[in-house]
């Protein structure tokens, strides 16, 4: 199941589960940097825990319940708080590392709503952005933590 759909799909036992969210399910969202689980730009999200999906095989997914980042918005369209929060904040740039980064901060909201600066960097030093400086990043991961906090949805 991938953002709330079931798929029924054959894969190669070799193809990556980046490949096949992108190749076969046409989900373009979920990006490939390094290919070699250092940058975290192609992290989604199984069973609700953060994958590097350039490191799964797609058949490891078989039975699981992912997220990408195409799952985030609600389905009239408003954005998932933390995407809204990066938009306010100027928190992409290029928009690259984007996806992966939301995925992260999904992870860490959900399992610490009141993160302090120290751990939201120390979460995120997984995720690699070659434009932003981080800075932007991390405010917006606060305010995103506060209005969820505040029960908002967008
Ligand atoms: S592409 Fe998977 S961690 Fe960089
Ligand atoms: S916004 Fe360009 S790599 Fe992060």
């Amino acid at each position: 199941m991938v953002n709330g759909r079931t798929y029924a799909a054959q894969a190669e036992p070799r193809m990556i589960l980046a490949d096949f969210l992108r190749d076969e399910l046409g989900l373009t969202g979920t990006h490939l940097g390094c290919e070699h689980g250092v940058c975290g730009a192609c992290t989604v999200l199984m069973d609700g825990r953060t994958v590097r999906s350039c490191l799964l095989f797609a058949v490891q997914a078989e039975g699981h319940e992912l997220t990408t980042v195409e799952g985030l918005a609600a389905s009239d369209g408003a954005l998932h708080p933390i995407q809204q929060a990066f938009h306010d904040a100027h928190a992409l740039q290029c928009g690259f590392c984007t996806p992966g980064f939301l995925l992260s901060v999904h992870e860490l909201l959900e399992s610490n709503p009141d993160p302090t600066e120290l751990e939201v960097r120390t979460w995120l030093s997984g995720n690699l952005c070659r434009c932003t400086g981080y800075q932007n990043i991390v405010e917006a991961v606060l305010a995103a933590a506060e209005r969820m906090r505040a029960g908002s949805t967008t």
